[in-house]
């Protein structure tokens, strides 16, 4: 049937080098092989969704290339509905990623057919979803479009400010739950208050009814008006922290699609996104549902603290 999560946003190629270090300009370093991964925000957070049993669709434009086949059998494989999925005239978007040995990355963005997705292809995406979860490396019209659409439709709108950019406050005013980064919360407090302190209680005064900070192997935090509940990540090896976010944003999707709270949607999507930085890539290191303590069912007993 139609999906019950509706993910708007980015396909990309993720074209990943290691290199002993990234080149400065006009430098020439050499790397290891080219690994072409499944990645992009929307897809990544699709495939997350989608592989913890959500019926989860995904509006997105790839090219009719080979990095839009390895895009569109990535999520096929993962059970992501795919027929809002556009081919369109243009290269599929290409991430490409310098990985040191540090685990640090550094990410550049050619969004090719994901600069194609116009406002007007979300409203025959939106009905039937009972979510819809949109990122960015789309155009802003788009995203802000998705989201007034969703609110206005009676679906509960996500957003993973990521990467972080402005966003108008109407947008943010109907938002059921803004999900950043604490550098993208930091960075939103500071541009939206002209101030850099970044308590990010604050992110509520911005007007989404919840928001979740995401704070790397420090968890996160969930802010709702009753207040604040910080959830701890299990401790793991970190070997590649490329879309651990993206992670999240999908397993949280996903696990509040099932009836979950928001607290406890955010300790599932916790526990997925440690899983997913100890192994390499974005799409290709995402547990399936049976790889979570508990068999990854929601309620489980390995969801609650
Ligand atoms: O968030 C991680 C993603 O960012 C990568 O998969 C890459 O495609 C970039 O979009
Ligand atoms: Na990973």
């Amino acid at each position: 049937g139609r999906p019950e999560v509706l993910v708007v946003g980015s396909a990309n190629a993720d074209l990943v080098v290691a290199a002993e270090r990234r080149p400065a300009g006009g430098e020439t370093v050499l790397g290891g092989d080219t690994e072409i991964l499944p990645g992009g925000k929307g897809a990544n957070t699709a495939v997350a969704a989608a592989r913890l049993g959500a019926r989860v669709g995904l509006l997105a434009a790839v090219g009719e290339d080979g990095n839009g086949r390895v895009l569109l059998d990535s999520l096929r494989e993962s059970g992501v509905y795919t027929d809002l999925v556009h081919l369109v005239d243009r290269p599929t978007g290409a991430a490409y990623i310098t990985v040191t040995p540090d685990g640090e990355n550094s990410i550049l963005v050619s969004p090719g057919a994901n600069n194609t997705l116009r406002p007007a292809d979300v409203d025959t995406a939106l009905p039937g979803a009972g979510i819809m979860v949109a990122s960015m490396e789309i155009p802003l019209p788009t995203v802000e479009h998705a989201v007034l659409a969703a609110a206005e439709a009676g679906i509960r709108p996500i957003l993973n400010l990521s990467p972080v950019a402005k966003v108008s406050e109407r947008v943010l005013r109907v938002l059921d739950v803004l999900l950043v980064n604490e550098h993208e919360g930091a960075w939103l407090l500071a541009s939206g208050f002209g101030k850099a302190d970044a308590d990010p209680r604050r992110l509520l005064e911005l007007g989404p009814r919840a928001a979740v900070v995401t704070r790397g192997a420090r968890g996160a935090l969930v802010l709702e008006d009753d207040g604040v509940t910080g959830v701890d990540s299990p401790e793991v090896e970190a070997v590649d922290t490329t879309g651990a976010g993206d992670a999240f944003a999908g397993a949280l999707a996903a696990t509040l699609a099932a009836g979950a709270s928001l607290a406890d949607a955010a300790r599932r999507a916790v526990r997925v996104a440690a899983v997913s930085v100890t192994r390499h890539g974005a799409q290709p290191s995402y547990p399936y549902a049976d790889e979570l303590p508990g068999g990854g069912q929601y309620p489980a007993d390995g969801d609650r603290d």
